[in-house]
């Protein structure tokens, strides 16, 4: 599937060396700076017991938020590293810097413990992909490793500068990623049904393309739908568009009948008077959208035409909610839906961000096969392009 492939951790020895690991742990925080989802961390639990059951040391490096090149102390790695000690159930230490002569010494003082760095994006170099601090960081350690799949299309220090300085693999999150959704551009168990949602068409249009050429439904809902039902020259009031998207959702559509894949918009909507959670809302077709209204959730005849389709799916991916799902008055649509995903006879796959949030929210998560950790990332991926951090490792 990668071309060309990869050396993953299974192609090295780790035993005896200290293993520069890059993990994803930018995970939403609290008030109190409590870790609110810790399935990031979760992701990298494998590769990290991974190294400490062959005899290697990890040293962890994550980026958290966007610094922007300067120590922000709330944004401090302190509570990733907590939470990480608790689910590892091992000693972590974390350090208040990324490199330098005091992370050298704590590296060779604490042999034991599993070391996580700070903040990489307190340092300009981590994000301009500085020589110097790709050095610094490899100099830490014997190889690297890199499991962030949720940054792989950054080109930064630690997920590309680093590998000029250091023999280079992928972790184990980061395959199990490539292979799972790499897998749903080659040869997916048909019928392969996409459903896309989430405020921006202009963010999904890039998959959209790459889907037409694989899938053989694509199922539309929350903010996005507004401009391709606008595209179609209905009425859509006040709702969502992005109008200089228009003429690529035009194309879009026609390369679909060209391609026989059906893209479906709802067939009802639930608008509201005002984007407001006490908003006062109906349910109507998506024909009689009134001019002083927006929509804000797919209807129930939509929620019944996609789930009968969904039912018969054998492959299945999901990104994007069909709605305002976090407002109890719009929550039908995604919930639905997120219901039917998880019950369907299919190999099932939700690209990360709000739909994973959702899947929390519905307590779903464990019925899916695989919940991505990546969000720009994984539709990088499906849009068939490369990721830079996955091209600077080393060939197999
Ligand atoms: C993400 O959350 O998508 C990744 O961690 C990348 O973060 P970034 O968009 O700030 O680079």
């Amino acid at each position: 599937m990668l071309n060309p492939p990869k050396k993953t951790i299974h192609d090295i020895d780790v035993e005896g060396k200290k293993v520069l690991v890059r993990v994803d742990f930018n995970v939403p925080l609290d008030i109190e700076r409590n870790v609110v989802d810790d399935t990031r961390i979760r992701g990298a639990l494998p590769t990290i017991r991974y190294i400490l059951d062959h005899g290697g040391r990890p040293i962890l490096m994550s980026h958290l938020g966007r610094p922007k090149g300067q120590v922000v102390e709330s944004l401090r790695m302190g509570p990733v590293g907590k939470r990480l000690a608790e689910l590892l159930d091992y000693p972590v230490l974390t350090l208040k810097e990324s490199i330098g002569p005091r992370v050298q010494q704590a590296i060779e003082e604490n042999p034991d413990k599993v070391l996580l760095l700070e903040n990489l994006r307190f340092y300009p170099g981590e994000k301009e992909n500085l020589a110097d601090f790709s050095r610094q960081l490899a100099d830490l350690a014997d190889v690297y490793v890199n499991d962030a799949f949720g940054t792989s299309h950054r080109a930064h220090a630690s997920t590309v500068g680093v590998t000029a300085f250091l023999p280079s693999v992928m972790g184990l999150l980061m395959e199990k990623e490539l292979e799972t959704l790499g897998g749903l551009l080659e040869e997916p168990a048909r019928p392969f049904v996409v459903v896309l949602g989430g405020n921006k068409v202009s963010d999904k249009l890039g998959v959209i393309d790459s889907f037409l050429e694989i899938a053989d439904s694509i199922l539309t809902g929350g903010g996005m739908c507004f401009t391709i039902i606008k595209s179609m020259g209905l009425e859509i009031g006040h709702s969502v568009t992005e109008d200089d998207q228009l003429a690529q959702v035009g194309s879009a559509m026609k390369k679909a009948r060209k391609k026989g894949v059906k893209v479906m918009v709802p067939s009802d909507i639930v608008v509201a008077d005002r984007f407001d959670k006490n908003a006062n809302y109906r349910v109507v077709p998506t024909e009689s959208i009134p001019p002083d209204c927006l929509g804000l959730d797919i209807g129930p005849v939509t929620v019944e035409k996609y789930c009968s389709i969904l039912n018969e799916a054998r492959t299945i991916f999901w990104n994007g909610p069909m709605g305002v799902f976090e407002w109890p008055s719009f929550e039908n649509g995604t919930k639905s839906i997120a219901c039917c995903i998880a019950d369907a006879d299919a190999v099932t796959v939700v690209g990360g961000g709000d739909s994973d949030a959702a899947l929390r929210q519905f307590g779903l998560e464990e019925k899916i096969d695989f919940v991505s950790t990546g969000g720009g990332a994984a539709m990088r991926l499906l849009e068939g392009k490369k990721l830079p951090a996955v091209e600077a490792l080393a060939d197999r």
